[in-house]
């Protein structure tokens, strides 16, 4: 298939979070492979090949303008490209259902669908297609009976090979992976396939950490591995709770706990809880696939990690009402951050959704400020009821404020000047640490009345009956 230029010619569908910046580091890394990133939405390929690229992600767009041209590129031209590749990735989205059987918690399949059954309308030669997107355990069997559907003699081998990055730092994980797993069938077109794929990671993983088993087992370990991490969060999260009345401080706890070598201290912070596009869906996912094999109790575990992620952010209104005398009708509070988290303008079921919507029916007017998420921040609340001014300077937008929530934990946020800060707001000012982030004596000491997670509160004018 590849003409002289290229050893081989890989094509991407999907031109995402994942598709764009993994396609990115495999052009980087191998010059002589030839790499093109499909999309069936043509503003976001325009994106990709202007100055402003569809996402933040720090070090993507130095990479991305390194190999543009050369031998990466991002295009509509879906058909023309599947019959030229040898490797397709599939990185389409894979969200939750809405409608219809599963709705709520099971995979919605339809682009990985409509994307196979393309694969097999275009494709004139075998092929080696690689599931990118998370997807339910047991879903390489579905793509494979799609693909090979009909009287077609064209072979596709598929394997399953899980994105870990996470968002934020995206381009460091995928450059210095914990691991590149790579799950294959036990024939020898499996093998064939899964050893080519390792040609290409090994360019720059070394080889104990390419991990290789069985389709299932890749499946399905990226499921986990979002649960486990999910998990860890919402565990901590759960002690938050008993930290603030027992005058118990999280982050101690947290250090101490996480200091045994068999538990770490990775993924121990408490917080507003946990957001982006993956751990609900996937924790979703595998709690329906437990519920389809009968395993309720298994399923009702791992439910309980979402159950507590709700009641975090629940916990987090209620205490903002409680410390503002029960009621913020007409008060202005500033969002400080809405990314689901720091360096990503990413902001796909970010806690600061949810916040704000719950401040919202209570009447809230709302100043939102980030750095990188504004302009998904507004569609996000597009329809909402309420006033949202979105300001990108935090200093405007805390004027005037009652209280700052802050939901993202940017590093700008801890050197701006609180002082000013304090002096342009209303009195008694309010602080609401969503994230542990800032210094909370310090803003004590300039008189703010500092709420955070998992800490006692540090009220000025505490009433000492
Ligand atoms: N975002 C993350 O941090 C992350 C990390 C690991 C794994 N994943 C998984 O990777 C997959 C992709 O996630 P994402 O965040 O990149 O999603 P995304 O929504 O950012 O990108 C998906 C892209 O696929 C395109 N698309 C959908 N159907 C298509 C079709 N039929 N043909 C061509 N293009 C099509 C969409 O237009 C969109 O641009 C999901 O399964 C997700 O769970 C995401």
């Amino acid at each position: 298939m590849s003409d002289n230029k290229f050893v081989k010619k890989i094509a991407c569908i999907g031109a995402g979070y994942v598709g764009g910046p993994t396609m990115t580091v495999i052009a980087n890394f191998c010059p002589d492979y030839q790499v093109t990133v499909l999309d069936i939405s043509q503003e976001r390929i325009d994106q990709w090949n202007s100055n402003e690229l569809p996402i933040f992600e720090p070090g993507l767009k130095e990479r991305v303008l390194k190999a543009r041209g050369q031998n990466l590129f991002f295009s509509t031209d879906i058909d023309r490209c599947i019959d030229e590749a040898d490797i397709i990735f599939v990185a389409v989205n894979t969200p939750t259902k809405t409608f219809g059987e599963g709705a709520g918690k099971a995979v919605d399949l339809q682009y990985i669908e409509q994307t196979a059954r393309r694969i097999k309308e275009n494709s004139k030669s075998d092929k080696i297609i690689v599931e990118k997107s998370t997807i339910p355990v047991r879903a390489a069997e579905t793509l494979g009976k799609i693909l090979h559907s009909g009287n077609n003699s064209i072979h596709f081998e598929i394997l399953s090979n899980p994105e870990f990055m996470a968002e934020g730092t995206g381009i460091h994980d995928m450059e210095n992976p914990d691991r590149i797993l790579i799950g294959s069938m036990d024939t020898p077109s499996g093998q064939a396939a899964r050893d080519e794929l390792i040609k290409i990671y090994e360019r720059w993983v070394t080889p104990e950490n390419l991990i290789t088993t069985n389709l299932w087992s890749s499946e399905l370990s990226k499921l986990v591995s979002n649960a486990f991490l999910a998990q860890r969060i919402s565990s901590i999260n759960s002690i938050s709770g008993l930290c603030e009345v027992t005058e118990a401080d999280v982050d101690e706890v947290a250090r101490a706990v996480g200091k045994d070598s068999r538990i770490g201290p990775k993924f121990l912070r408490a917080g507003v809880g946990f957001g982006g596009s993956c751990f609900r869906k996937d924790i979703l996912n595998l709690v329906y696939l437990c519920e389809h094999f009968g395993l309720q109790p298994v399923a009702d575990f791992w439910g309980q990690v979402i159950i507590m992620n709700d009641y975090q952010m629940e916990r987090f209104v209620q205490r903002m009402l409680k410390a503002m005398f029960n009621s913020v009708v007409d008060k202005k509070i500033a969002l400080f951050g809405f990314a689901f988290k720091p360096d990503t303008g990413d902001t796909r079921d970010s806690p600061a959704i949810y916040i704000s919507k719950m401040l919202l029916k209570e009447r809230a007017r709302l100043c939102i400020t980030d750095p990188h998420a504004l302009k998904n921040a507004q569609k996000d609340l597009e329809g909402v009821e309420g006033e949202i001014v979105y300001e990108p300077d935090p200093y405007k937008a805390a004027e005037g404020a009652h209280a700052i929530a802050l939901m993202t934990e940017w590093d700008q946020y801890k050197t701006l000047d609180y002082k000013r800060i304090f002096e342009s707001m209303e009195k008694p000012a309010f602080l609401f640490d969503g994230r542990n982030h800032l210094d909370h004596q310090a803003l004590f000491d300039l008189g703010f009345n500092v709420h955070s997670i998992g800490k006692p509160d540090r009220i000025q004018f505490d009433d000492p009956s």
